[in-house]
Order: structure tokens, then sequence, then C-alpha cells
């Protein structure tokens, strides 16, 4: 077992970035942020020990994505369903968010990241809806990576809101049923223009969707890890990149 362990810390203390084709490095990743809660179970702490440090894990990541080239990063923070969770975790994650924005804001736009934040946000709490615009506004002008923030976000009801939107456009005359082709439904997604998923990476071990961009991932390429949130690093997004330029990819098509 010791042997095994040393080897695999050998393994991916080997990989860098430039072992990376810097021509095939994916336009969009998407992130389900997942095994904060395990991860921290495992060393007796509270969830939310493992929420915080899955936060510094997002921060480290988006640095990491903006270095390596990725042009649209998009993290599922909170789904439609975490509203589940106990009130004091919803809170606590809440809190999380509007601390995140108040700690690295500065950084993130020293990277010329562009903040964008995804989801329906008229259910959470007013300040930190401005909170996020506010984060927003002050980081429309950069030109870098575009980091989108999921936040009570579920595929599904980004679907139902587009189809909502586009009825209305129908009623008040703006569109014909008849013009209605995919091209016209992805420009009322949240996500748009950049709506395509190059690859997909879920840590946590779970091997599910979730409820997350369902369809912006037509054509992603899958990458799943057993490490938790909080461990994923730099090197795990390389290694990640790594499969993503081992996959063939047809779009239907052939070779
Ligand atoms: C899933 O892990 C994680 C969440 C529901 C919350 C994600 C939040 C963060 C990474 C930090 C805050 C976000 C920002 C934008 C600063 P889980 O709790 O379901 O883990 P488990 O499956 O091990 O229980």
């Amino acid at each position: 077992m010791i042997h095994f362990l040393h080897k695999k810390r050998n393994a991916s203390a080997a990989i860098s970035a430039d072992m990376l084709d810097p021509n095939n490095i994916p336009h969009h990743v998407a992130i389900i942020m997942d095994g904060n809660g395990r991860w921290a179970k495992r060393r007796g702490m509270p969830r939310s020990y493992g929420h915080r440090a899955g936060a510094d894990t997002l921060k480290r990541i988006v640095v990491a994505a903006s270095d390596l080239g990725i042009n649209v990063l998009t993290v599922y923070a909170f789904s439609t369903e975490n509203w589940k969770r106990p009130d004091t975790e919803v809170s606590y994650i809440m809190k999380l968010m509007n601390d995140y924005l108040r700690k690295n804001l500065l950084e993130l736009d020293e990277h010329n990241v562009k903040l964008h934040f995804i989801g329906d946000m008229s259910r959470l709490n007013p300040v930190l809806q401005e909170a996020f615009q506010q984060a927003e506004a002050d980081m429309q002008h950069n030109t870098g990576l575009t980091l989108n923030v999921a936040v009570n976000y579920g595929g599904r009801l980004e679907l139902t809101q587009a189809m909502q939107k586009i009825a209305k456009d129908v009623q008040n005359g703006q569109l014909q049923p008849a013009d209605i082709t995919e091209q016209t439904i992805s420009k009322y997604l949240y996500t748009a223009p950049e709506n395509d998923i190059d690859l997909m990476i879920r840590p946590g071990a779970d091997k599910r969707v979730s409820n997350f961009l369902l369809w912006q991932m037509a054509y992603a390429e899958f990458w799943y890890t057993d490490l938790c949130w909080p461990e994923f690093t730099k090197e795990t997004l390389i290694e990640a990149i790594l499969a993503f330029q081992g996959r063939e990819r047809r779009f239907g098509g052939l070779k």
C-alpha cells in the first residue's frame, strides 16, 4: 500500500505544464467542485471546513486555468437542489461566497479575470446579489479568462427560463416559431455566447452530471478523479487536460 501511494505521488509530481500541447488547450472547461464534505469528515472536521478549503482551491485553480491558457472556466458552486441541505450549511456557503469576493477580487482582477455569475439570483440574499453585480461590474473590462460561477444553478431551470423568454419574444412578435433554431436557443442561455463545454471535470469520485450545463455539454469530454475538490491542484488540472488531449473528438462524424 505504502509502495502504491509513493508511486502515485511520484506520478503526479512528474506532471508539468510543458507536457501539454499548447495548440490543443480546451477552450471551455467546466468543474463540478465536489467532495468538500467528505474531505472534511475524513479529517474529523465539520463540512464547513471542507467548503472553506474548497474556496481556497477555487482561487488557485482559477489562476492555474488562466496560466494554462483556458479561455472559459465554469464552476458549480451551488445548485438549485442544494437548498435541501441544512440551513446552517446553506448560510455558510453563501457567506463563503461573499468572503471569497472580498478576499480574492483584487488578485483575480490582477490576473485579468472576467467574472460572471450564472443561475437564478432572485432567490439569493439581496446583499449577496449586490456583491455579485458589483464584482461583475468591477471586472467587466478584463479580457483574460472568463470565470462563470454557477449559483442557484440548474440545467433544467436554465432551459425552462430560456423557453419562457423565447415564448415571450414569440408573443410580442420579435420571434417567429419557425425561426427557432439551436442557435436561437443558445442565445438565451446564461453562458451565452460561450456555451459549448470542451472538458467537464468532476472530482469527488461520483460519476454523474447533477443537472449541470445540460445543453452546453453535448460534446464535452468527461474526466473524473477520486480526489476531493480541496485536494485538486494545478497538476490535477494538467492531468485532466492531458487526458483530453489524448481523446479523439469526432462530434458524431468520422475521423
Ligand atoms: C460540493 O461538495 C460542494 C458544494 C455544494 C459547495 C461548493 C462550494 C465551494 C467550492 C466553495 C464556495 C464557492 C465559491 C464560489 C467561493 P459536497 O459538500 O457535496 O461534498 P460531499 O459530496 O463530500 O458531501
